[in-house]
């Protein structure tokens, strides 16, 4: 019997672009998403997979989603935690909203998601928790204390809970993409963006599908024995 995955942010951008390809990997998929219905209506269409809307800020919401998914699904063996916002701008001129928006869906978020399914990936003795972190929160971004700081906690509670999993068979990992051509990148000021570009050693942004293959590879049992890993797929702009 196939595997149950469950992608966060799952609708769009990165995140489409992994639903789609543990789908074609073989997997049951469910995409989580948090605000666009067109967006994902659309992706529904497109794809066939199963979309649920909640917000990965809020925990009640995501034990609750969770288990509407699990009926549907099945359990949840693999959980990708890839809903991600920004809310750039120079510390000097950040708001609280800002700083507690982005801690709020990049950091809290990873906890309310895996919170609900680590207990049964226990019991299962099988799980891969798999989370979307950044370049930004290796290197550190100007413009993105908020985040920066959101996305290396996700590395540290990561490294946390590999250890924690690892006799009960759940891997936990991060990939760190650098910048994608996505909606997210898309919206950067096009001079800073081209300054961006000019630092990236392959000389181009990132593909989606590029990070989706990473998340395939280690959601397999071929990638049982990594844990707590970062893989950095940045086009060689940080070398961690
Ligand atoms: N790289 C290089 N220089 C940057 C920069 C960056 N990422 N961000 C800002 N700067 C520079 C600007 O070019 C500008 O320099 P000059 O004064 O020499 O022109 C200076 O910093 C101040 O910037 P702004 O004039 O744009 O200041 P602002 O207050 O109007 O806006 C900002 C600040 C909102 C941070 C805006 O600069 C911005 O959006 N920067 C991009 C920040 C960024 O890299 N975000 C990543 C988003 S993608 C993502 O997060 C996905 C991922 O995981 C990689």
């Amino acid at each position: 019997m196939s595997r149950t995955a469950l992608v966060t942010g799952g609708t769009r951008g990165i995140g489409a672009a992994i639903s789609i390809g543990l789908k074609n990997a073989g997997y049951k998929v469910a995409a989580n998403y948090a605000g666009n219905d067109e967006a994902a209506q659309k992706f529904k269409a497109e794809t066939g997979i199963p979309v649920y809307k909640w917000s990965v800020a809020d925990y009640d919401a995501c034990a609750e989603g969770i288990k509407k998914v699990e009926a549907d699904l099945g359990p949840v063996d693999i959980l990708v935690n890839n809903a991600g916002i920004t809310r750039d701008g120079m510390f000097h001129k950040m708001t609280r909203e800002q700083w507690n928006e982005v801690i709020g869906t990049n950091l809290n978020g990873v906890f309310n998601m895996t919170h609900p399914v680590w207990s049964g990936m226990r019991e299962r003795k099988f799980g891969r928790v798999i989370t979307i972190s950044s370049i930004n929160g290796q290197k550190g971004q100007m413009g993105q204390a908020n985040y920066s700081a959101a996305k290396a906690g996700d590395i540290g509670f990561s490294k946390a809970l590999a250890q924690e999993g690892a006799r009960a068979g759940i891997t936990v990992n991060v990939i760190c993409p650098g910048y994608i051509a996505t909606d997210m990148v898309m919206a950067v000021p096009e001079k800073v963006r081209e300054s961006i570009i000019a630092q990236i050693p392959v000389g181009r942004l990132g593909e989606a599908d590029e990070i989706a293959r990473c998340v395939a590879f280690l959601a397999s049992d071929d990638a049982g024995f990594i844990t707590g890993s970062t893989i950095s797929a940045n086009g060689g702009q940080y070398l961690a």
